[in-house]
């Protein structure tokens, strides 16, 4: 019997994981420079945390949890994403009552049952950053340009910015009502996906990707032309604060994004090297969602990022800078005497910093040089019987091919000198 990873998963191999490494690092670069500090929440949570924020009617939730009941015979499912994760520790640890705004970011694992294909993963990674506790639409530049700026320290090119209002809850309803009936007009023209949406979830039919769909929503109304007054001067700030930074954006009055928790800003950076999948990031503004938690009512925002989809585009258009992959010395051992000491030599050196490898297979001279030079070592170091009787180690210079004979005594010194450049 033997085992496979699970459909929709994927192993991160050595081969791969030091590119993560490298992105990982950029992202936490910009994420300190705009002041956002890391939060890691456990990835299972209560299952209504997650069921109420996003909506029990969405996708996510009505199809694609991975929910189970645990011994005591609670329901808990593997988190779909953050945004309720974060809110839930933001109200749990009075987060509010220390910071006036609080600026999260995370990179990590999330969990959704969907139909595995290119771009859609079960066990999928997202970078995401939180704000909440202010209404400014000054803050929803902030978020946006701080995802464009994870972008721009990547070298990604052709991205696209899209932006919506999906309203609040006083002109929302209004709305959904004058969409329905709207929308019942054309009915028989829709999806069937989208006419059983039509009553739970009319927004949803807007950024339906069907063909029949598309056609028949040509004309529909807009919520950009029926927002009450402070979402319309709301969305005019973020779009003037857009303008003065030179961000180019797209309105698009039929972006909605799957997720209930939505009110006001709504937004979605897209790549055209991407393929049905586009979406990099999803993101918009959520001020209900803390009391509807269980929280004060506090204004948040926050955008989250599919890794894969970004190593995607990074890989494509060639951005991932080589690996350095090289070990600066490879000790040659023969013999057991010297084996040992080629161990405490190692990790005397290692200690130093240095990257050390040596052979743990009893292999030849002629093997552990060849492994040295798969390994692109800089400096092979070869002691046999003869060394440890002459206390002298043979030291090469793998570019060079020179070798020095260097006293045990002066092995370190000499690393320290020619090893570190
Ligand atoms: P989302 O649109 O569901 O939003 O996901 C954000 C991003 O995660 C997507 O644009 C995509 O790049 C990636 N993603 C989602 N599902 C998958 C999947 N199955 N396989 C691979 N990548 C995937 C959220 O998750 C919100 N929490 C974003 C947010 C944060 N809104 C406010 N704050």
């Amino acid at each position: 019997m033997t085992y496979k990873s699970i459909k929709g998963t994927k192993d991160l191999l050595p081969s791969e994981s030091w590119k993560w490494q490298w992105v990982e690092g950029k992202i936490r670069d910009v994420m300190l420079v705009f002041n956002f500090r890391e939060i890691r929440t456990p990835v299972f949570e209560e299952t209504p945390l997650f069921s109420r924020s996003i909506g029990e009617l969405t996708d996510i939730v009505s199809k694609e949890m991975y929910s189970f009941q645990d011994r005591s015979g609670d329901s808990l499912s593997l988190r779909p994403e953050m945004t309720a994760s974060v809110v839930r520790a933001y109200i749990q640890h009075s987060l509010g009552e220390q910071f006036p705004l609080v600026k999260v970011y995370y990179i990590g694992p999330m969990f959704r049952q969907e139909r595995p294909q290119a771009g859609r993963l079960r066990q999928f990674h997202q970078f995401g950053a939180e704000a909440i506790g202010a209404q400014n639409p000054t803050l929803d530049v902030e978020m946006i340009a701080l995802a464009i700026a994870v972008y721009e320290a990547l070298g990604l090119k052709k991205t696209a910015l899209r932006i919506n209002s999906v309203g609040c809850e006083n002109c929302r309803p209004a709305y959904k009502e004058l969409l329905k009936q709207s929308l019942w007009k054309v009915r028989d023209e829709l999806s069937l996906d989208s006419q059983r949406r039509l009553e739970s979830n009319p927004l949803r039919v807007l950024d339906s990707k069907a063909e029949e769909d598309q056609r028949a929503i040509v004309g529909i109304p807009l919520l950009r032309d029926h927002l009450c007054a402070d979402c319309l001067a709301h969305i005019n700030g973020v779009i003037d604060g857009l303008k003065d930074l030179g961000i180019s954006y797209e309105e698009d009055g039929r972006l909605v994004r799957g997720l209930d928790y939505y009110t006001k800003t709504a937004f979605e950076i897209i790549s055209k090297d991407l393929g049905a999948q586009d979406a990099l990031t999803g993101g918009g503004r959520y001020d209900l969602l803390t009391e509807e938690l269980g929280g004060k009512r506090t204004p948040g925002i926050g955008f989250a990022a599919g890794m894969e989809r970004l190593m995607t585009v990074l890989e494509k258009q060639k951005l991932i800078p080589d690996g350095d992959k090289r070990i600066t010395l490879f000790i040659a051992a023969l013999g057991r005497e010297a084996q040992r000491w080629a161990m405490k030599q190692a990790l005397e050196l290692r200690r130093r910093g240095l990257s050390v490898e040596l052979d743990f297979l009893d292999r030849s001279l002629k093997s552990q040089m060849r492994e040295a030079d798969r390994l692109q070592a800089r400096y092979v170091m070869i002691v046999g019987e003869n060394e440890m009787m002459n206390r002298t180690v043979t030291v090469k210079t793998m570019e060079t091919g020179e070798q020095k004979s260097v006293a045990f005594a002066d092995v370190t010194s000499f690393v320290d000198t020619s090893g570190n450049d």
